[in-house]
């Protein structure tokens, strides 16, 4: 059995705790898109992991972790969630393999991340600065890139490494007046990467197909949120991948047909971190209620998430674009209190309602959300286990929900805990 779980919305969504979950009972769990850029949050007892690069089945034991060639890896990143894990007890020797086709974010990426937001001032993308962008931009222009099985042969990184920097150097100096980057420097940290990392690299599509043959069961974890695709998102404010299911095969050399079942993750209502458009934002007191509760600051850079109502439309369209089979819904407690809640059940767009969401920033930036309001409930849902122990509203507030999404809702995030998650 091999799964997908991906965000439904513009990340966030609680892919980390699903993943851990359901990690039990995979063998292996696989990375392939992202970078740094993602903060994945997993709940162990009191331990609270906090993974950017290592997928969440790395916090268990027995579990097998792959980064797919689809992800640009930061090896100092990787290098320190490694280390700090060990450091817990948890090491990855023998079970993290990294493709040899992944690509390496290097210093200039970051630098460039920065540059280039500085430069767009209040137009901003709002990114991590992570170098994702710049990094996945090499990857597509080809001759500047770096991928990971370079690390083998330092004597052939050194040659390439050479032409990239003194081209860099050019760029920045002209574009954006800055120092020039060392490559002795850069170099020096490169040996300490291949050092380090020469171990865990390997031919990772092989694996994954030979495991599967041998009967190995495979949880692909998604990063970032389907309106984050480059693709199908809410371009230019997405990531520069395909962060959507459709960025599976490609990530991992899975094919999409080899995957019994699509979980899209979605919380009970929408936050977003960066820039963009956002339909169903509440800038107001709804917003921040949602904020303090949820505690939705970015696990990558602690930013304040935006916060707003559950989208239908928005979510409609991440299930059908990625061929999702269920739903799971995240943060069910975080609405806790409410007196109303509203949900987005269409969009009118110079007058027309639609159902159908357009991902195009300019019709997107017209469109005015139709809401249907339900009332909340007071009661802690905290410890429920049963879906038919919520107070009836919580309940109605999924079965509507599910209505509207024409998907089922299989699992209910009632906490951050492990256990605080109801099955159906
Ligand atoms: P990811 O990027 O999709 O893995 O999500 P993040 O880890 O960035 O953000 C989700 C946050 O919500 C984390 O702090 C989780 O511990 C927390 N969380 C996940 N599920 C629930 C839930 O059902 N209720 C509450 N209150 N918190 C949750
Ligand atoms: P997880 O996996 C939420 C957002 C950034 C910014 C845009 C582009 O934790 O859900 P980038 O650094 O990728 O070039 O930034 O994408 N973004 C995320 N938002 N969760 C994430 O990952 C994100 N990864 C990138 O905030 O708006
Ligand atoms: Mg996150």
């Amino acid at each position: 059995m091999n799964t997908c779980i991906t965000g439904l919305q513009w990340g966030d969504e609680g892919k980390g705790k699903v993943v851990d979950i359901l990690a039990e009972k995979s063998d292996i769990v696989v990375r392939y898109s992202g970078g740094a850029n993602a903060g994945h949050t997993v709940v162990v007892g009191d331990n609270k992991f906090a993974l950017h690069l290592l997928p969440s089945g790395s916090v268990r034991p027995e579990t097998i972790c792959v980064i797919g060639n689809g992800v640009v890896l930061d090896p100092a990143g990787i290098i320190e969630e490694i280390e700090t894990l060990e450091q817990q007890g948890l090491s990855l020797n023998n079970r993290l393999f990294i493709s040899e086709n992944a690509h390496v974010v290097l210093d200039y990426h970051k630098k460039e991340d920065q540059y280039r937001e500085d430069s767009l001032g209040k137009n901003k993308i709002g990114t991590t600065i992570r170098g994702i962008g710049p990094c996945y931009a090499d990857k597509i222009g080809r001759s500047f890139a770096v991928r990971l099985g370079d690390f083998r042969n330092l004597d052939k990184l050194s040659d390439k490494l050479k032409i990239i920097v003194e081209y860099k150097n050019k760029l920045f100096a002209a574009l954006y007046d800055s120092e020039p980057l060392s490559f002795d420097e850069l170099f020096e940290k490169c040996k300490i990467y291949a050092d380090r990392l020469i171990g865990f690299i390997t031919d990772t599509t092989e694996y994954l197909h030979d495991s599967i043959t041998h009967g190995k069961s495979v949880l692909f974890e998604g990063a970032q949120g389907a309106l984050l695709d480059l693709d199908h998102g809410t371009f230019p404010f997405v990531t520069s991948s395909n962060s959507s299911s459709l960025g599976m095969p490609a990530g991992s050399g899975v094919p999409a047909k080899m995957v019994d079942e699509f979980i899209g993750v979605a919380k009970a209502y929408t936050t977003r971190v960066g820039a963009g458009p956002f339909p169903t934002e509440q800038d107001n007191e709804v917003g921040q209620y949602i904020r303090d509760k949820g505690n939705e600051y970015g696990t990558t850079t602690g930013r304040p998430r935006r916060c707003g109502w559950f989208d239908s439309v928005a979510v409609s369209y991440t299930t059908t674009i990625g061929s999702i089979d269920s739903i799971a819904m995240m943060h069910l407690d975080t609405l806790t209190g409410l007196k109303e809640i509203n949900i987005c059940k269409a969009y009118k767009i110079n007058g027309r309602q639609t159902s159908f969401f357009p991902a195009n920033i300019d019709r997107l930036a017209n469109v005015e959300c139709v809401y249907e309001t339900v009332p909340g409930w007071e009661e802690d849902i905290t410890d429920v286990k049963d879906f038919h122990d919520l107070p009836l509203n919580a309940q109605n507030y999924v079965i509507l929900i599910e209505e509207l999404t024409r998907e089922p809702i299989t699992i209910i995030g009632v906490g951050p805990k492990r256990n605080q998650t109801i099955f159906r």
